[in-house]
């Protein structure tokens, strides 16, 4: 059946000093969810928001949090986030060894949070082998984290299309993929026709000259392919 996409805008690339404006900008363009790009200066190199700006967005919008944790413990810190109105919660599959990953899910499920694992571009997508079938989304990484503004890299929709096979095997029909970095109108049909749900777009919102056309155009373009190879695949 064919189910639309959502376009998560990263608020990465947004205006910070004019953050609730941006906020009502991407709402008014019909934004799924908004995503929140956390980073800690040791994961990746780069250093943004916590959990006072998690906790104070929640306040102001309804639309879902997204909040993509890029940070060195999240063991730690993911109850802070959950309590602090983050509705879907990321962490990276490489900072959670074996057993640990697992736990990490289970500690967001039991905080009333959806459950969603990240892949850098290097990492394969088997890594999730035990915990696919009880996630609630996988965000596979076509960039290497740490900037919004860097270019897509070739051949990221090869992961989408086999994290898809996967939960397909795993019986978890439900499963949501996301895919970040480097996502616009030039990159969206591919991920989209490989089996991205969600689309993470930072600076092809927030530097669009208008960022509310831009959503609209990235998921027409998207829910277009996607639709197009739901036809082929029943043809075929
Ligand atoms: C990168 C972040 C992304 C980033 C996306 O580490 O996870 O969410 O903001 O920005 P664009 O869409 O500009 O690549
Ligand atoms: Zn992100």
């Amino acid at each position: 059946m064919f189910q639309p996409v959502k376009i998560a805008p990263s608020i990465l690339s947004a205006d910070f000093m004019n953050l609730e404006d941006e906020i009502r900008t991407i709402e008014r363009g019909g934004a799924g969810y908004v995503h929140v790009d956390v980073m800690d200066g040791h994961f990746v190199p780069n250093l943004t928001i916590g959990v006072p700006h998690v906790k104070q967005l929640s306040r102001i919008t309804e639309l879902p949090l997204d909040v993509h944790l890029m940070i060195a413990n999240p063991l730690e810190q993911l109850p802070w986030f959950i309590e602090a109105g983050a509705d879907m919660l990321t962490v990276h599959a490489e900072t959670l060894e074996g057993q640990w990953l697992e736990r990490a899910v289970s500690l967001i499920h039991d905080g009333g949070a959806q459950a969603c694992v990240a892949l850098k571009p290097n990492t394969p997508a088997d890594v999730l082998s035990t915990a696919i079938a009880d996630l609630d989304m996988v965000l596979v990484m076509s960039v290497e984290p740490g900037f919004s503004g860097q270019g897509y890299i070739e051949g990221s929709e090869d992961k989408i299309a086999e994290v898809a096979e996967m939960a397909k095997a795993a019986g978890n029909d439900g499963l949501l993929i996301e895919v970040d970095g480097g996502i616009g109108v030039k990159t969206v049909e591919r991920v989209c026709v490989a089996g991205a749900d969600v689309i993470v777009c930072g600076n092809a919102v927030y530097a669009a000259d208008d960022p509310g056309a831009a959503i609209k155009e990235i998921e027409a373009l998207g829910n277009a392919a996607r639709q197009k190879a739901l036809s082929a695949h029943a043809v075929g």
